[in-house]
Order: structure tokens, then C-alpha cells, then sequence
């Protein structure tokens, strides 16, 4: 076989081999066998030089147009293989821009803070300032100073802790109400006259029922000024009561006692389920209790520092779980604690 059948003879099969090359791999494997060094143009090239000088130049010129067309070939193929394999993933990895997003769990503020926050609003927009005073308060703060005589059986231990403390200190306990904040308001306000609020965590040595959890969260009340009379008490709470629990709601006192105040009262709103009828929510009676309240009693005036010739003052004192359970019928105060999100997320 002449140099030049063995070149045509190579580049015809080169290119019908090529024609069944469908990857980057398989070509780059036809690249070296058919324009690598161990191959046929290759091995025609090396024995150019048994040629005659006539001969030479032409099978040169076959050489090169050989594999010029070979390269050509491939570099075509490389382009649409490539271009190709792009295609390709291009295609698997799309993106479907119509599809819905998947919805971002977001938090939120749980019932109390929520309930907490609203109470502030409602006192704010009346001119209260949001006080805050200790969970770990002095016996003194907790009952002394609130007027509660030495024996008063809130003090017992049942109901209140304590926290320990050297013999010779003075006993500690959980605040078991708000109240105490009363005291640390006034001796830091007097003479000024005050118009706070104190809201905070309250702990109590009780049986966990129901209505009743160790620990649960208070907001108090105080104004300390000339002339404040049991009519601003009254207008205040009324204001109040419309404001949580709609333009309907009416307030009644009852009378009562805390040591704290004189004369005291227990406030009621009329029931916004039956509108006063009567119900199970009510239990018949047409009202529900919302909190404490009453006239800050001369002894507490004192021990806050105002003479109580001069000045006087209304105090009241109301649980934010009671607020919130009233308002959403909820009907265990356990839920408040219990991280249950399918109670947590309804709010
Ligand atoms: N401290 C009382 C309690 O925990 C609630 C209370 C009643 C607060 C009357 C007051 C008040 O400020 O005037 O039961």
C-alpha cells in the first residue's frame, strides 16, 4: 500500500469512527489514536524520509491536509458535544419559578407577652409608666412594708417561697404578688407623685390545678398624688375594661380586703359572653372578677414615704393569665406553661 492509500485509508476511517462518538471521552480517545504520536498520520510522517525528494513534498501536503481535516472534525464535535453536556444540565437543574415557596416558620410572641403588652398599651395611652421591680424581693417588700400583720397566713410557708438564706439575714422570698413593687415605686419617686405600672412573674407554693399554677404573672398598678380620689380608681379601670374586653364592658366594685388598701375592692366586669344574663362562663351570676383594687392605705403611704395628710393614692393588682383567659375562653391556666405549640400557635 502506497503512503497515500494508507493516508486515505486512515482518513476514512478516522471519520466514519467519529460518527459514532457521542461523549467528550470517547472523542478525546478518537483524538489520540487517529492524531496521536503511535498513530497512522504519525507513523505515515515518520517515513517521509524513504521518499524521493519529487515524492516528498506532495505526501506532505496529504499529511497535512489530512490532519488539518481531522482536527477540524474533532473541534467541531468538541463544540456541539460540549454545548450539548451545558444543555443537559441546564435541563436537570431548572428551576421552576412558578412553583409555590415553602412557607418560613416564623415566631411569635407568646400570649402572655402578647396580653402583657397590651395591658401596658392601654395603661401607657393614660399616662402609666412601665415600672419593673424584683422577682427575689425581701419579706419586708413582700408583706411587711404591704401592711400584712406578722401572723397573716400568707406568710406561711405553704403558700410562699423562700429562698435560703444565713440565720442572721433577713428572710427572702419569690414576690408572691406585684404589690411589693408599690414600695420600691415610691420611696424612688417621693414627694414627685407616681403613675406606674409593674408587671412581672409572680411564684406561689400552690397546688397546680386548673386555676392555679406556682408560677404565673401579675400586673400592678399605682397612683400616688394630691387629690386622687376612689372616682379616679373607678374611671381608670373603667377605661381600662373597655379597652381589653370591648366598648360594652361595664365594671362593678365589690367590696373586699387586702391589707394594703382602705377601703378595698374587687373589681368584676360584666360578662361579655351573655352580656349579664347569665351563664357558664359567668356561672350565672352575670359578672366576672378581674382583679383587685382599693385606696393605698395611710401605713403603705408612709412606708413609701408620702405623708398621707397630703397625699393619697389607688392601687390595683390583676393576673395576666386570668386577662388572656377571659378574653380567649381559655379554660386552664396549665397551657400558659406547658410549650404546647398547638395552644401557643393559636394566638
Ligand atoms: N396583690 C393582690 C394579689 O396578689 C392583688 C391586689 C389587690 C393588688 C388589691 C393591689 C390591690 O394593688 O390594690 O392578690
Amino acid at each position: 500500500m502506497s503512503m497515500l492509500q494508507q493516508l486515505e485509508q486512515a482518513e476514512h476511517q478516522a471519520l466514519s469512527e467519529l460518527r459514532d462518538v457521542r461523549d467528550l471521552e470517547a472523542l478525546r480517545a478518537w483524538k489520540s489514536t487517529y492524531l496521536g504520536k503511535s498513530g497512522p498520520i504519525a507513523e505515515v510522517s515518520r517515513s517521509l524520509g524513504r521518499l524521493s525528494p519529487e515524492e516528498r513534498p506532495r505526501v506532505g501536503q496529504r499529511i497535512n491536509a489530512v490532519k488539518q481535516q481531522l482536527q477540524q472534525a474533532y473541534d467541531e464535535l468538541e463544540q456541539r458535544l460540549i454545548a450539548a453536556a451545558r444543555a443537559r444540565e441546564l435541563e436537570q437543574d431548572r428551576v421552576d419559578v412558578s412553583l409555590p415557596g415553602r412557607p418560613v416558620v416564623a415566631g411569635r410572641l407568646h400570649l402572655l407577652t402578647q396580653t402583657q403588652r397590651e395591658i401596658e398599651r392601654i395603661f401607657g395611652q393614660m399616662g402609666f409608666t412601665v415600672w419593673e421591680s424584683r422577682e427575689v424581693e425581701l419579706d419586708e417588700y413582700n408583706f411587711g412594708l404591704l401592711n400584712f400583720p406578722p401572723d397573716h397566713p400568707a406568710r406561711d410557708l405553704q403558700d410562699t417561697f423562700f429562698v435560703a438564706t444565713p440565720p442572721d439575714a433577713p428572710p427572702v422570698v419569690l414576690r408572691t404578688h406585684t404589690s411589693p413593687g408599690q414600695i420600691h415605686a415610691m420611696r424612688r419617686f417621693a414627694p414627685e407623685p407616681v403613675r406606674v405600672i409593674l408587671p412581672g412573674k409572680c411564684y406561689r407554693n400552690e397546688q397546680v390545678t386548673v386555676r392555679s399554677e406556682m408560677q404565673f404573672s401579675q400586673v400592678e398598678g399605682l397612683a400616688v398624688g394630691q387629690n386622687i380620689t376612689m372616682a379616679d380608681l373607678k374611671g381608670t379601670l373603667a377605661a381600662f375594661a373597655q379597652q381589653m374586653f370591648g366598648a360594652e364592658a361595664a365594671i362593678r366594685f365589690r367590696p373586699s380586703y387586702f391589707p394594703f388598701t382602705e377601703p378595698s375592692v374587687e373589681v368584676d366586669v360584666r360578662c361579655f359572653l351573655c352580656g349579664g344574663q347569665g351563664c357558664r362562663l359567668c356561672k350565672g351570676s352575670g359578672w366576672l372578677e378581674i382583679l383587685g383594687a382599693g385606696m393605698v392605705h395611710p401605713t403603705v403611704l408612709r412606708n413609701g414615704g408620702y405623708d398621707p395628710a397630703q397625699f393619697s393614692g389607688f392601687a390595683f393588682g390583676m393576673g395576666i393569665e386570668r386577662m388572656a383567659m377571659l378574653k380567649y375562653g381559655i379554660d386552664d391556666i396549665r397551657w400558659f406553661l406547658s410549650g404546647d405549640l398547638r395552644f401557643l400557635e393559636q394566638f
